[in-house]
């Protein structure tokens, strides 16, 4: 009766802990159930430590019924700890699982700059008829910014630039000018060349920014003259704007050539009938530009008697905005991408 007693007692918390090994929803869960049963002060253990009490003749039967008991609840508890390994695994899997039929992010494809798109053209119209392209420091220091080009230090036009000053002697270059002292400086005539690049002015408004472009030219021969000017500027003008526009030359001023003149070109808005971006007159202002001063030629040390040049400048983001018809300046330097994106 007592065997039988026992065996029963084992069977019963052997289904206990099965139960309980089912019930488990977790491995934590399932291994507080093995340390319950099988740890070394487990139910079973307990169990087989209590063999001594019993009369000789029942241990063995007793043992191998815990020993039976303890390897069930072994293999139940491994195979559990299977089903919860592979549950959370697959819980997992869904829950980080990617949709690949989602749409992808979208890269947005940039454009090249209006300012770099009218650079470049400039720079590709004066090539195809010879032009070199050259560049220098946007630091100049005064004589290459002003004295070199017959703008001494008590010059009325000092004040037209509105300059930065870096130091006593240096300046954030006012115009793409002092490219031309620099190359007059290292080269031998002749030679032709633009030089384009960033200038610097103390101005801001709907015109004007502190920092913008020009791109200076520069002819240098013993046969130049204002007939060449105004045949090249007329030709790149026409390919530029890619129509057929008259140029008008206005006499005007620089220290650095003489004679000197602006240029309009017939208004691309109204083709010269008036209207409200030429203010009615028909003609835009797009350059300066005149003959090579003998001053500045003595100046860089070309013989003024056996050479003659012509030189002209013009602001790129002006014959920008003729181009495509941007009306406010400051547009094209705060990285608006409703703006720029029109580039593309
Ligand atoms: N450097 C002049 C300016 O910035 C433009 C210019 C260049 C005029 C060359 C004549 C000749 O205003």
């Amino acid at each position: 009766m007592a065997s039988a007693s026992h065996t029963e007692m084992i069977a019963s918390v052997t289904d206990q802990a099965v139960a309980e090994v089912d019930a488990a929803q977790n491995e934590a869960q399932l291994d507080l159930v093995r340390v319950r049963y099988l740890g070394r002060k487990g139910l079973l253990t307990a169990k087989l430590k209590s063999i001594g009490d019993l009369p000789e003749a029942k241990r063995r039967e007793f043992g191998a019924a815990v020993n039976a008991a303890k390897s069930l609840l072994t293999a139940r508890i491994e195979s559990q700890l299977l089903t919860l390994q592979r549950v959370s695994r697959a819980s997992a899997l869904a829950s980080e699982s990617v949709d690949v039929t989602l749409p992808g992010r979208r890269n947005d494809r940039g454009g090249v700059h209006p300012v770099t798109r009218t650079v470049r053209r400039i720079n590709e119209i004066f090539h195809s008829i010879g032009f070199d392209v050259a560049e220098g420091p946007e630091v100049e220091d005064d004589f290459h910014n002003f004295g070199a080009l017959n703008i001494p230090l008590d010059h009325p036009a000092r004040a037209m630039h509105d300059t930065f000053y870096v130091d006593d002697d240096h300046v954030l270059r006012t115009h793409t000018s002092p490219v031309q002292i620099r190359y007059m400086k290292s080269h031998k005539p002749p030679f032709q060349l633009i030089a384009p690049g960033r200038v610097y002015r103390c101005d801001s408004d709907v015109t004007h920014t502190p920092m913008f472009h020009q791109v200076e030219g520069l002819v240098v021969g013993t046969d130049v003259s204002f007939a060449d000017l105004k045949g090249v500027l007329t030709y790149v003008a026409q390919e530029f704007f890619e129509t057929d526009l008259p140029l008008r030359f206005r006499p005007s001023y620089f220290p650095f050539t003489e004679p000197s003149a602006e240029v309009d070109i017939g208004c691309i808005f109204c083709e010269g009938e008036g209207c409200r971006i030429c203010q009615r007159t028909g003609w835009i202002e797009i350059l300066g530009c005149g003959m090579v001063h003998p001053e500045v030629f003595r100046h860089v040390g070309i013989d003024n008697e056996a050479y003659t040049g012509y030189a002209f400048g013009m602001g790129i983001e002006r014959v920008t905005m003729l181009r495509y018809g941007v009306d406010d300046l400051r547009l094209f330097f705060n990285n608006e991408l409703t703006f720029l994106s029109q580039f593309r």
